[in-house]
């Protein structure tokens, strides 16, 4: 891959609620990256997103037209549009020799996730599949914890996002539909918790058991899940995810059991229990802007020829644990 000297010159395909966090994050970085496009089917969102970004992008209702019409004018993408797009729209911009940042999931499908990972490996772009909370406090903080063995060998992992969603934020939207979402909530908000999951665990996966249900959202597929993943490292992990109701009270979005303590903890607040002691020491971690950390990761990597932390084999691996978890509880809609 050629490293980019300068500012990388990014195109935001979808203009919706998302591609504001990315906005943000591309003007907390203006050093080293800048939107120089927007892509939407909306001209509403991409007047909002052109207001934003302090006007100056060109505009564009195809992001096909925009590749060509920009041609090198362009050097990457960053996709923000709902799921069942993604693979078409990684596929073009490899096409095009445009690297590409893109939102969870990758794509719904591990045919897609074939398809994707070829198109990338002949273009030979970097693509970096957009976990943001990879760079949660707590999780970044974790993982050091784990590696500088603050709590020997990693044996069981939690991890967990529950939340009562209002019913008009999915009702009648793209997410309420299984073919454009490509599956309920654990493709969705689930989506985190698995790859930060897949991220403490640190091993690959070995079998996957889950149960769902759909307790109060008006969507097609589940509105929660319980999955249990056993890695080949021997760790046990537990996701619990919903739009249907809060995170059980006194638990975390982490928790990581070893054999000399537990490290657990929610956004930029992390504990510490080693073994034998009552209390936890408490760690106010400084507070982080994982969608601005994420931007510039990816304009880092692109200046210097770095892997992303996660990119189409981990983006493929979080959809195989979604897709295995969908087919091992079937049967809860009866
Ligand atoms: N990382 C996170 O925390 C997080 C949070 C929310 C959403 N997301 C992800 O971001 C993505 C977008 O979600 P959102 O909430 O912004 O959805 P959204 O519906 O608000 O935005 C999607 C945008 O895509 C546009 N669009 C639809 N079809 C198009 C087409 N053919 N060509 C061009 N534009 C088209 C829509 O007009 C809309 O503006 C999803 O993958 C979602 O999972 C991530």
């Amino acid at each position: 891959m050629k490293k980019i000297a300068g500012r990388v010159r990014l195109a935001i395909i979808g203009a919706g609620g998302i591609a504001g966090a990315h906005v943000k994050g591309i003007l907390a970085h203006r050093e080293k990256v800048e939107c120089v496009a927007l892509c939407d089917v909306s001209q509403e969102n991409l007047k909002t997103r052109n207001e934003q970004l302090g006007g100056g992008a060109a505009l564009y209702g195809d992001w096909r037209v925009m590749l060509k019409e920009m041609g090198k004018d362009i050097d990457a993408v960053d996709i923000c549009l709902p799921h069942h797009l993604h693979a078409p729209a990684i596929l073009d911009a490899a096409a095009a020799g445009k690297h590409i940042l893109c939102e969870k999931p990758m794509c719904i499908s591990l045919k897609e996730a074939d398809q994707i990972a070829a198109a990338v490996k002949k273009s030979g772009v970097t693509y970096m599949s957009a976990h943001n909370q990879l760079f949660m406090p707590v999780v970044t903080e974790t993982r050091k914890l784990i590696d500088a063995g603050a709590i020997g060998r990693v044996l069981h992992v939690r991890s967990q996002d529950c939340f009562r969603a209002k019913l008009e934020t999915f009702r009648g939207k793209w997410r309420a539909n299984l073919k454009l979402q490509g599956g309920g909530e654990l493709i969705d908000t689930g989506y985190h918790p698995t790859y930060r999951l897949i991220h403490l665990a640190n091993s690959t996966v070995t079998g996957v058991r889950a149960s769902m249900g759909r307790y109060y959202q008006e969507i097609e597929g589940e509105d929660t899940a319980g999955v249990q993943v056993r890695f080949a490292n021997g760790v046990i992990g537990e996701i619990l995810t919903s739009w249907a109701f809060a995170l059980p009270y006194g638990t975390h979005q982490i928790h990581v059991v070893g054999e000399k303590g537990q490290i657990f903890g929610s956004g930029s607040t992390l504990y510490l229990l080693p073994m034998g002691y009552s209390e936890p020491a408490k760690m106010a971690l400084p507070a982080a802007d994982t969608f601005a950390e994420e931007i510039a990761h990816f304009a880092t990597c692109l200046q210097t020829g770095a892997r992303p932390v996660h990119s189409v084999e981990e983006g493929r691996q979080v959809l195989e644990i979604i897709l295995a978890a969908a087919k091992d509880a079937k049967g809860w809609e009866k």
